[in-house]
C-alpha cells in the first residue's frame, strides 16, 4: 500500500511573487541584484515572453527535437545580426550551461582530433563531471575522484591579484603570453581548445584588461588551439553588447560560443552552442539531451531575442550601467571597506575585506531589501551587483540608496566589534 503523504501548508511558492526587478516574499519587496540565479535577464515578469509560453503550453509542452529543428534554425537566423562574423552554425540541444560547455568541448576534440582543454584559474564552467573538471576551483572537486584527463589550468587575468606579481600597465600580458609554456610543459601536447569566460563570473566578476583578448587570440593562433567563449553569464546583453565577444571582448574572436542562463529571459532553461561553420562536426547521437530543443525552451529563447531587439535592451544596459558604476565608485570613496569596484554593463562587483565580511554583509543587505550574492560559493571576497537588464534609472538609484544603508550598518557593526 502506498502511504498517504500529508501536505504541509506553506510548502508551496505562494509567498513569492516576482514583478520586474523585484521579488516580493510574504509582502516584503526586494530588489533582486542576483537576477535569480543570474538567469532572469528580463526580470521576473516580461509579459511578451510569458504570453508566448502560455500559448505554447496550451498546444503542447514537449516535442522531440526532430519536430523542433526548423524552429531552432529560425532562431539562429534571428540571432544572426548579433553574432561575430566567424560564427555560422549552431547546436541547440541543451538546457544547461554545463552540458552546452561539454558539447563545445566535444566539438573542439572531434574537429581537432586532440584531447586537452586549457581553462583559467578561478573559472567556473559547470557542475557536471566534465565541466567541473575543466573549472578552476578545487573546492568543487576535492570530494570526488572524477578528474577530467587532459585539463590544464592557467593563471587568470586577475590584475588585482596578479599571479606573476606585475602591475597592469607594465605586465607584458604574461597571463596570455605564458599560455605557450603551459601547452609546452603542462599538457600532453594534444591541446584542442582553451575555454574562457570573458568576465570570470563565479570566480569574482574578474574583468580582464582589454588588450588581454587580443594577445590571447594571437597566442592561441600561434600554438594552434581553438577558443571556446563560455558566455553563459556574459551573453544575451549582460555586458551591454549581445555577446561579450561582440563587444568589449571582441578581439577574442572565439571559434565556439556557449550560452545559457539569461537566454531564457525569465528563467526558462535553455542553452546552446554557436560555432564556425567548419566546426559543425557532431552527429545527432554524439550530443543530445531529452529536453534539449524542447518547444518551451525554444519559445523562451526566441521571445528573449525579440524582446532584446524590440525594447532596445542593449542600449538600455549601456545607459543604466554608467550611473550604477559611478554610484558604486562613490560608495567605495565613502566606505573604506569597499574596494576594487569593477564591471562591464550590468555585471558589476566590489570587494569586502574577507569572505566572513561578505556573509555578514549579505544578511545586512537583505534587511535593506537587497538580494545580493557573493562569489565562489562563499569562499570569495566579492559582492556581485547584477540586476535584471530591464532595471530602470530610478530603480538603480533605489538600489544604490539601499546599498548605502547596508554599508553604513556594516561599517558601524564591524567597527564596534
Ligand atoms: C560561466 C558559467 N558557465 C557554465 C555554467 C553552468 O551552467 P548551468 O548551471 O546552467 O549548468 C555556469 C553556472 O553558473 C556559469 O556561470
Amino acid at each position: 500500500m502506498i502511504p498517504s503523504v500529508e501536505l504541509k501548508a506553506g510548502t508551496d511558492f505562494a509567498k513569492y511573487v516576482g514583478r520586474g526587478v523585484h521579488l516580493h516574499v510574504d509582502g516584503t519587496q526586494y530588489i533582486d541584484c542576483a537576477s535569480g540565479t543570474f538567469n532572469l535577464s528580463l526580470g521576473y515578469s516580461a509579459g511578451e515572453v510569458i504570453a508566448a509560453l502560455h500559448e505554447q503550453l496550451d498546444r503542447c509542452s514537449h516535442l522531440s527535437s526532430d519536430f523542433t529543428k526548423s524552429k531552432s534554425a529560425d532562431i539562429f537566423t534571428l540571432l544572426h545580426e548579433f553574432l561575430p562574423p566567424q560564427i555560422g552554425a549552431f547546436w541547440f540541444r541543451d538546457i544547461t550551461g554545463s552540458t552546452a560547455n561539454e558539447c563545445a568541448i566535444r566539438i573542439a576534440q572531434k574537429a581537432t582530433g586532440k584531447s586537452d582543454i586549457l581553462s583559467l584559474f578561478l573559472s567556473h564552467h559547470g557542475q557536471t563531471v566534465g565541466s567541473t573538471g575543466v573549472s578552476g576551483n578545487a573546492f568543487r572537486q576535492r570530494s570526488f575522484s572524477l578528474p577530467f584527463l587532459g585539463s590544464v589550468k592557467i593563471p587568470a587575468p586577475d590584475c588585482a591579484n596578479c599571479f606573476y606579481a606585475q602591475t597592469p600597465d607594465h605586465c607584458g600580458m604574461l597571463c596570455a603570453r605564458r599560455l605557450e609554456d603551459f601547452v609546452e610543459y603542462a599538457s600532453s601536447g594534444q591541446v584542442a581548445a582553451l575555454i574562457i569566460e570573458p568576465v570570470l563570473g563565479n570566480g569574482g566578476n574578474i574583468v580582464p584588461p582589454r588588450d588581454y583578448f587580443r594577445v590571447l587570440r594571437a597566442t592561441c593562433d600561434d600554438v594552434g588551439i581553438l577558443i571556446i567563449a563560455d558566455e553563459v553569464q556574459t551573453g544575451f546583453g549582460r555586458t551591454g553588447s549581445f555577446f561579450a565577444s561582440t563587444g568589449f571582448a571582441k578581439d577574442l574572436k572565439p571559434d565556439i560560443i556557449t550560452f545559457a542562463k539569461g537566454a531564457g529571459g525569465i528563467g526558462i532553461p535553455v542553452a546552446g552552442v554557436l560555432m564556425r561553420p567548419d566546426l559543425d562536426v557532431l552527429e545527432p547521437w554524439e550530443h543530445s539531451t531529452t529536453s534539449g530543443a524542447n518547444p518551451l525552451s525554444l519559445v523562451a529563447l526566441e521571445q528573449t531575442v525579440r524582446y532584446i531587439k524590440r525594447h532596445g535592451v542593449l542600449d538600455h544596459v549601456e545607459a543604466v550601467a554608467a550611473p550604477l558604476l559611478r554610484g558604486l565608485a562613490d560608495l567605495a570613496n565613502r566606505y573604506p571597506c569597499v574596494t576594487n569596484v569593477r564591471g562591464v554593463g550590468l555585471m558589476q562587483a566590489f570587494d569586502l575585506p574577507t569572505s566572513i565580511d561578505v556573509a555578514m554583509f549579505l544578511t545586512m543587505a537583505k534587511r535593506q531589501g537587497l538580494i545580493l550574492r557573493g562569489s565562489r560559493y562563499g569562499f570569495g571576497r566579492a559582492i556581485k551587483v547584477r540586476p535584471p537588464l530591464i532595471i530602470s534609472a530610478s530603480e538603480v538609484n533605489d538600489l544604490l540608496a539601499r546599498l548605502d544603508h547596508a554599508l553604513y550598518d556594516f561599517e558601524r557593526e564591524t567597527c564596534r566589534s
